[in-house]
């Protein structure tokens, strides 16, 4: 699958526009926080970071071979560094706070697939 091919809203259980995703309070400053849509084996797995007043959202896939990047599905990301995550798989480096791209590894130059999220009333939503 290219870049080209992952079309995020085309996935399974994908939120849609609109979709409450949690409480801003909920997000740590800095830290990666995960939110599963649907059921286990199916679920779409959204990635938020937030830095300060910013709010990135990112589809928990790998652009290498477009796996999940922590090990299992309760959690347990690796951080090569404070906004960088690092994929389980083959070590690509995604920086968090710029578009997702690929700093390190075998996907070089590409980027995680963004989810626009947008913050309304202390409520984080699926942006459009
Ligand atoms: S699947 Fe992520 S680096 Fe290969």
């Amino acid at each position: 699958m290219s870049d080209t091919d992952f079309v995020w809203t085309e996935q399974a259980n994908a939120p849609k526009s609109g979709s409450v995703v949690c409480a801003w309070t909920e997000l740590p400053d800095r830290t990666l926080h995960e939110v599963h849509f649907g059921g286990s084996e199916e679920a779409f797995k959204l990635l938020l970071f937030r830095d300060r007043d910013a709010l990135h959202g990112y589809v928990n896939k790998c652009p290498h071979h477009w796996l999940t990047m922590n090990r299992r599905s309760d959690g347990e990301f690796m951080m090569w560094a404070e906004d960088e995550l690092m994929c389980v798989h083959h070590c690509a480096v995604f920086k968090l706070t710029d578009a997702g791209r690929c700093i390190d590894g075998p996907c070089l130059g590409t980027n995680l697939v963004n989810v626009p999220v947008v913050v309304l009333d202390g409520q984080v939503l699926i942006g459009e």
